[in-house]
């Protein structure tokens, strides 16, 4: 499914915020014409309805079409390889395959696929296999509607982060792997592409929040403070923070390691390059840890840099301060 361009609007909802892009032109060139942000931390539910409902007012979004996202636990991504088979045999061969795939009951999914590429020499099709939970899709499609807006189009997390590093990649060289980390509140959405092709996608259910619940814990002060305390330490403070931080993502570095050694085993080549954003990739401390543990510096992009933002409505500033979390919302226009 393709938004088709036209008066769009993409609408990013985490755990920890709300992200929205509205754009007109095309998917190509999508020319932004509001942009907002609204922290959302420990609201559910109608406030979430809500928030999203002010925030939309705040920034003047006139289109009603929405193109939104889904991630975790519900939905489970799979590349898998199929024998080669025509269209119609495929459709009637794809829930057979994904039964053996998904932790839950069919019937409670919604099933999509793609075929990604046709492999003449092993005659095998590669096929990427989305399903997910019924309840958690009508939840998400609910507090959509609710705060005014009709859904036009659903991605994954990890397609719309795709997407967007590919349209902003500084080089997409086909012998190069690159793995491109969104490490947001709740979630680390992991992308891994050769070239321009996506290889694997994963959340690990890691995020922001576990930075904050530990140095909760450490310090004995309520979340609210600890999250304030991960942000701006203060000075006398700031080795235990540092402290926090350096355990919690060396939990996190383990998790991704597991996906790019599983990567490495099925490409027969490792990773050369990682990319990060999300809220998270702002922590103090964070370029160092990762040098340590994965011997190479990640790189900050900006998933902005094919649109054209100077009708956005918003200080210069704005980008600036906000690029590593517009990554699925700038995914999205692309679609
Ligand atoms: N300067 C900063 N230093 C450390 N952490 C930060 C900073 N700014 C934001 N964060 C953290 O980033 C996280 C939110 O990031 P983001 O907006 O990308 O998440 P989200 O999309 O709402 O969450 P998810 O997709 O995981 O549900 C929060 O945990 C927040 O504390
Ligand atoms: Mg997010």
């Amino acid at each position: 499914m393709t938004s088709g361009g036209g008066n769009r609007v993409a609408i990013d909802i985490g755990t920890s915020s709300i992200k929205i892009l509205q754009a007109s032109g095309t998917a190509d060139k999508p020319v932004v014409t509001a942009a907002g942000y609204k922290d959302i931390i420990g609201l559910s539910g109608d406030a979430v309805s809500e928030a999203l409902k002010s925030l939309a007012e705040e920034i003047q979004v006139s289109a009603k079409d929405a193109l939104i996202s889904i991630s975790g636990p519900s939905v489970i991504v799979r590349f898998i390889s199929l024998p080669r088979m025509d269209d119609a045999a495929l459709k009637g061969a794809i829930r057979y395959e994904a039964e053996k795939f998904i932790p839950y009951n069919i019937s409670e999914c919604i099933i999509d696929f793609q075929t990604l590429r046709k492999d003449d020499k092993d005659n095998k099709l590669n096929v990427l296999l989305v399903a997910a939970k019924k309840d958690y899709v009508d939840a998400r499609i609910g507090l959509i509607e609710n705060a005014g807006f009709s859904v036009k189009l659903i991605d994954v997390d990890s397609f719309a982060l795709a997407n967007a590093f590919l349209r902003n990649a500084p080089s997409s060289d086909p012998n190069k792997s690159y793995a491109v980390l969104n490490i947001g509140g709740a979630h680390t959405n992991v992308s891994i592409l050769k070239g321009e092709l996506i290889y694997f996608s994963r959340d690990i259910i890691m995020g922001g929040n576990d930075f904050t619940s530990a140095i909760s814990r450490k310090l004995g002060i309520g979340q609210k403070e600890a999250e304030a305390a991960k942000i701006a330490p203060p000075k006398d403070k700031e080795p235990e923070v540092l402290e926090c931080v350096k355990t919690v993502f060396n939990d996190l570095l383990d998790e991704i390691k597991l996906s790019f050694g599983y990567y490495e085993n099925q490409a027969g080549k490792g990773i050369d390059e990682v990319y990060i954003s999300g809220g998270t990739a702002n922590i103090i401390g964070l370029e160092g840890i990762f040098e340590e543990s994965l011997e190479s510096k990640p790189v900050l992009w900006d998933p902005m840099g094919f649109a054209d933002i100077s009708s956005a409505g918003v200080e210069a500033s704005f980008f600036e301060k906000m690029k590593n979390r517009l990554c699925i919302a700038a995914g999205l226009l692309l679609r």
